[in-house]
């Protein structure tokens, strides 16, 4: 008899059902007895004692449901040690409530804070196995989450979109895409869209060279110009400002591609228009790539529970799904290294970085 609870934590993506699924298919398949409850949105469920039971009929026809079937919500990791308002120790809750539910293990799907929480719970002594979800694409220990290609997809059709109209009127476009400290979705899905500029936290720009980029183009005839940028992006001079004057001047502006819009129109004295996908790029159901990942991450999730091998995340790193301790994992974020061929490449054929 197995008794696993089902957490999702964090921003919400395209494949976790799929990927909660993957891991109950394999449990239902070769466990002879084996009861999955569903903690009910994020860590939130597990400190109050919310709950539901599941059962096979609940992971039958959710490989394509976007979302997650047991609710998330953010519960940062910095204030896991805090009592809550009513001074409730929330580690001991959680750890009471396991106890209370006699859980063999608990696997937990989420992205950075996620992993950091799921690893204390390791320190606290209960069994974990985790799941690596984000569009962001930015945990250590994996070369892919669940839930970004999906992303990739949706904010690129967003920039194809764009590029019609683009054309037609001739306008320089930002297009706004998700990330706040990394830029793999920006840089995916720029590169997939065929954007001209691409601005991610990893490079500070100079908006002189963005300018020049732009100009360059209209002077080669190019009546429009597309830049995707992260919402992370930043210029070299911000990226010298402190945290609290950073913060002050950003409260300016509804976002990044706003300020830098403003700047662009100033010094080019061209036309130009935002557009923000926001949360659409993590809404609706997975693309067919993250389907396929999902199941076999849960898959092997499933094999770690069977096996009683506990402490992990489980990981795709050159082409194999792999066990990740968790301990390697928490805490530590996979950003996008300037100096990698990608972006070599992406600068060779011109796409223009900012620096
Ligand atoms: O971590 C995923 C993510 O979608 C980021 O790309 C984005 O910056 C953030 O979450 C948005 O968070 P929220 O859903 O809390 O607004």
């Amino acid at each position: 008899m197995k008794r696993i609870g089902f957490l999702t934590s964090g921003g919400d993506c395209q494949s976790l059902n799929a990927t909660m699924r993957g891991v109950a298919k394999t449990l239902y398949e070769n466990v002879e007895d084996v009861e999955i409850i569903g903690i009910l949105d994020g860590y939130k469920g597990l400190i109050y004692g919310n709950y539901k039971k599941l059962g096979p009929r609940d992971f039958s026809g959710i490989l394509t449901e976007g979302g997650t079937i047991i609710g998330t919500s953010r519960q940062p990791f910095k204030l896991m040690r805090e009592p809550d308002e009513n001074g409730m120790d929330k580690v001991k809750a959680m750890k009471n409530n396991y106890t209370k539910w006699k859980l063999d293990c608990l696997v937990i799907l989420g992205g950075n804070g996620t992993h950091k929480t799921a690893n204390l719970l390791r320190e606290e002594g209960l069994n974990v196995v985790t799941l690596p979800k984000t569009i962001d694409n930015d945990l250590f220990g994996t070369d892919m989450t669940f839930g970004f290609q999906s992303a990739v997809n949706i904010a690129t059709a967003a920039i194809d979109n764009i590029h019609t109209t683009a054309a037609s009127h001739g306008r320089v476009f930002i297009v706004e895409i998700m990330g706040h400290s990394v830029g793999w979705l920006t840089l995916h899905a720029g590169i997939a869209g065929g954007a001209d500029i691409v601005l991610i936290p990893e490079i500070p720009y100079d908006t002189d060279k963005v300018v020049d980029a732009i100009n360059k183009r209209t002077e080669q005839g190019k009546k429009f110009s597309i830049l995707a940028v992260a919402e992370g992006a930043i210029s070299i001079q911000d990226s010298e400002l402190s945290k609290k004057d950073l913060k002050k001047k950003m409260k300016m502006y509804p976002s990044i591609s706003y300020m830098l819009g403003a700047e662009i129109e100033e010094k080019t004295g061209q036309e130009i228009r935002i557009t923000v996908p926001g949360h659409t790029q993590r809404g609706g159901i997975p693309c067919p790539y993250d389907r396929v990942i999902s199941t076999q991450l849960g898959a092997e999730a499933a094999k770690l529970i069977m096996a009683e091998k506990y402490g992990y995340m489980v990981g795709f790193k050159n082409n194999e799904i792999v066990p990740v301790p968790l301990k390697d994992v928490a805490g530590k974020i996979k950003a996008v290294d300037p100096k990698s061929s990608i972006i070599k490449q992406a600068k060779a054929l011109g796409i223009c970085f900012g620096d």
